[in-house]
């Protein structure tokens, strides 16, 4: 099995690109099953979960091929609507195939996503939704089969989820009628997502506490950029920061980090930006910060949870970072810990009391964004470190060892 080799205590310095948001590519992906015609992505990360994304497109008859960071879909063969139970199971994301599927052929066959072990995960809120739009909903021995035509409703989320509101609102740009959720997701790939919808013909309205969505018969094709992903950023930055260096990344604005940049302020970094890339500059010493919680758009990103513990513990002074929209994302802290961090769970909050050094160690990675600050230990650690299950790692982050080889790490797959 490949394990990730990182020989930590270089400054990382000099400069890289930001690559498409993998969060944003997939559910866009998903929502081409939605066009009867040509769409095609350009800044497509190449990524495991976005090759996987591909994979589901094909296996139902559709055409989806990459050429360097362009991906062409045509979904006007696509002829099935059960999704391989193998490829449900590789990502969260193949959820978010659903409505599209549904709402385009009437019925679609699906099971159990897999994805990130951060706790339960459920989707009762895309059943729900898909349930009050007139569908037919039938479980079996744990596949889920969802039929009829849908309506315009009013559905309320008692919880903004980024994977329903995506789904759901997919699914809506060809129903009958309007559709209303209330509470949705804000988060910019969602909004990118509508961008996106709405370049093919959607009719997609966001407003204060909810978005609109009114049915039409049939989207286009189009071509759409990918939004720079932000979390992959804030993962280098936090590296940056980690060993003490400075670096520029390239295709991302400060707004585009938005609370992340003033996180990382605060921490003492000096954060810039010129012709559409930020430069961070770490200080000498981190300071820390107490009070650090997690909560949807706008609020500070779960998907920055464990790279910000990794980069506080080498904080002076004692930070609080509490966990508030997944029940279990905390397995990279007893793999920390291995590193010399110093971390304490109380309910969902870390209490970290930041060490002057961390040690290399044997880790080992068991989600996309652990795996992260597993990497950002390493590289701030003195001595040798290796991460094992690295494949956690690479479903969301292209390039990662020519980007940080690229920064002056040390770093290489045995
Ligand atoms: C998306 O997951 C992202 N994944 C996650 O990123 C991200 O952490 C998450 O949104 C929150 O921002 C993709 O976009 C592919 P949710 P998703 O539905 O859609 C509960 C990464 O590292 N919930 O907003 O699954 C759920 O259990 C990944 O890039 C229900 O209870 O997130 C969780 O506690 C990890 N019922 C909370 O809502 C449902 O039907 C947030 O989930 C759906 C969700």
């Amino acid at each position: 099995m490949p394990v990730l080799r990182i020989k930590g205590g270089t400054p990382l310095r000099g400069e890289i690109y930001a690559s498409g948001a993998k969060n944003a590519v997939l559910p866009m992906t998903a929502a081409s099953v939605l066009i009867n015609g040509r769409v095609t992505l350009t800044n497509c990360p190449r990524i495991a979960d976005a090759e996987t994304s591909a994979e589901i497109i094909k296996a139902l008859g559709g055409c989806a091929e990459f050429d360097k960071n362009m991906l062409t879909i045509d979904c006007s063969g696509l002829n099935l609507t059960r999704i391989p139970q193998r490829l449900c199971e590789k990502m969260r994301s193949s959820i978010t195939f659903c409505g599209p599927l549904l709402a385009r052929f009437g019925c679609v066959g699906f099971y159990e996503p897999g994805g990130c072990v951060l706790g339960k995960r459920p989707i009762d809120l895309h059943i729900k939704g898909f349930k009050a739009m007139g569908a037919e909903v039938i479980e079996e021995r744990g596949k889920i089969t969802l039929k009829g035509s849908l309506k315009g409703v009013k559905i309320n989320l008692p919880f903004p989820s980024v994977g329903a509101t995506q789904s759901l609102m997919a699914a809506a740009c060809l129903a009958k009628g309007t559709t209303v959720i209330t509470n949705p997701s804000k988060e910019p790939e969602t909004l990118a997502l509508a961008d996106f919808l709405n370049l093919c013909g959607g009719k997609i309205s966001f407003y204060e506490n909810k978005v609109e969505i009114e049915g039409v018969n049939r989207l286009h094709s189009a071509q759409a950029r990918v939004i720079p992903d932000r979390i992959e950023a804030a993962t280098y930055l936090c590296a940056a920061a980690a060993t003490k260096g400075e670096i520029t990344i390239k295709g991302i604005t400060i707004s585009e980090l938005g609370i992340i940049g003033d996180v990382l302020k605060k921490t003492g970094c000096i954060l810039t930006e010129e012709h559409n890339a930020v430069f961070l500059k770490a200080p000498q010493r981190l300071n820390a910060v107490d009070g650090l919680t997690t909560a949807p758009y706008p609020g500070f990103p779960t998907d920055l949870q464990p790279q910000i513990c990794a980069l506080l513990s080498l904080a002076q002074g004692k930070s609080v970072v509490t966990e508030t929209v997944f029940e279990a994302r905390n397995r990279h802290i007893p793999e920390l810990i291995k590193t010399g961090a110093e971390i304490t769970e109380k309910n969902r909050s870390f209490i970290i009391n930041g060490v002057n050094s961390l040690k290399g160690a044997k880790l080992t990675a068991f989600d996309l964004r652990g795996g992260a600050a597993l990497v950002i230990a390493a590289l701030a650690a003195e001595g040798t470190s290796e991460i094992h299950n690295p494949h956690h790692i690479f479903r969301g982050y292209e390039g990662l060892i020519q980007k940080i080889t690229s920064l002056g790490g040390n770093i290489e797959i045995l």
